[in-house]
């Protein structure tokens, strides 16, 4: 898609302005502290998730000031030609929109048990958005990248409290040279909202939100892999299972990268009250780099599983919605189950698995509701 298809970011003032108050739009407030929002189960019913409805998450104060004309982009390391790029020079580059699912990886660390300290996200730090904007391999390019380069890292514009490290992450190469990962300056048709990384951000898809660093200042091409606390020991899963409440060794962990297979109920919601015992289940499936094959409901506290219909709606890192028809023989109450199947053979577990940091949570999702009919 050419350029100039979006509206020029230079020529719209005001934009960035538009910033909700937290809790608007039906928003779960996890955190005012550093602004984390939730979006809760019910807003799973759109296979585009509106930006107001799009979860947020910040580790640290978003920027206070993020001026469009003096904003710059450092490209720099191990490149031929260091660049420093403003909004204008971003737009002349070639545009791509990718339909990315993104998640944290923290989403539905509230889950866990035992208890894990960290921001308790249920199902909601999650959404589906139409990102748009240049290639980071066409900057790379335009950079001259080196054979030295075997990573590429990014620095945002966060403003860092106290003796908090700064939010520094990097991707393997080739990751960073995949010709869907962005620098996106566009989200669902219009210029970033400050909370989403206006004016750039990453989009890694169908990795971990923390891949796609927001308010982005410094892209800087790197030799080896980053090592700084958002790496290591953050964001690491064990290489083997550990055992509910034993420690995380950095030294047998790796980096997290792709999503994981998941997928949640929308509707009911648990603890519904319903009058009929025909209802339909709906929600939503992802599985990162995957694709989803197939997402099953049991009623019957998963003796049997039935196939749920796969909503038309599809692209390559977006979740598919399902829905799936159930009757239950009478009144009283069920837990409905669902799990999701993908391309690679990776199932949704019974039980998740378990870390100290609460990542990559996707045990089969289930809600109980009563039927009074
Ligand atoms: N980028 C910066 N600069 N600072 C951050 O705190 N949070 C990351 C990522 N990019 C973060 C960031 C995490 S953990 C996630 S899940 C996503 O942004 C969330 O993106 P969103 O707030 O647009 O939903």
């Amino acid at each position: 898609m050419a350029a100039a298809a979006f509206p020029p970011l230079l020529a719209s003032a005001g934009e960035q302005s538009e910033v909700y108050i937290p809790g608007e739009a039906g928003m779960i407030v996890r955190s005012a502290g550093f602004f984390d929002l939730e979006m809760p189960p019910e807003f799973f019913d759109s296979w585009i998730t509106p930006t107001p409805h799009f979860f947020v998450r910040n580790h640290m104060h978003e920027p206070t000031t993020l001026d469009r004309e003096t904003w710059r982009l450092s490209v720099s390391g191990e490149v031929e030609k260091p660049l420093h790029l403003n909004l204008a020079d971003l737009e002349k580059f070639q545009t791509r929109t990718v339909t990315n699912t993104l998640e944290c990886a923290g989403n539905g660390r509230g889950l866990y048990q035992p208890h894990v300290p960290g921001v308790q996200w249920q199902k909601g730090a999650v959404g589906t958005a139409r990102f748009s904007g240049p290639r980071l391999r066409d900057i790379l390019q335009r950079a001259g990248l080196t054979v030295s380069g075997k990573h590429v890292m990014f620095q945002g514009l966060d403003e860092v409290p106290g003796k908090v490290p700064p939010f520094l992450r990097s991707i393997p190469i080739e990751k960073a040279m995949d010709g869907d990962t962005l620098v996106a300056t566009h989200m669902n048709g219009s210029a970033l909202e400050k909370h989403h990384g206006f004016p750039a951000r990453a989009l890694v898809p169908g990795w971990i939100g923390a891949a796609s660093c927001k308010w982005l200042s410094e892209i800087k091409v790197l030799d080896k892999e980053f090592d700084g606390n958002f790496m290591k020991p953050g964001y690491r899963m064990p290489n083997h299972p550990l055992k509910p409440g034993e420690p995380l060794n950095v030294d047998d962990s790796h980096v997290i990268t792709s999503l994981n297979v998941k997928s949640v109920i929308a509707s009911p919601t648990d603890g519904s009250i319903l009058d009929s015992r025909t209802f339909k289940v709906r929600g939503a499936a992802w599985a990162g780099e995957a694709e989803i094959v197939k997402v099953e409901i049991s009623s019957d506290g998963g003796t049997s599983w039935q196939a749920a219909r796969l909503h038309r709606d599809e692209a390559k890192y977006a979740w598919r919605l399902w829905s799936h028809q159930v009757k239950v023989p009478e009144a009283g109450e069920y837990t409905i189950r669902a799990r999701a199947v993908d391309s690679q053979g990776r199932a949704q577990p019974q039980e998740p698995e378990w870390n100290p940091s609460g990542y990559l949570y996707n045990a089969i999702d289930q809600v109980t509701i009563h039927v009074r009919a």
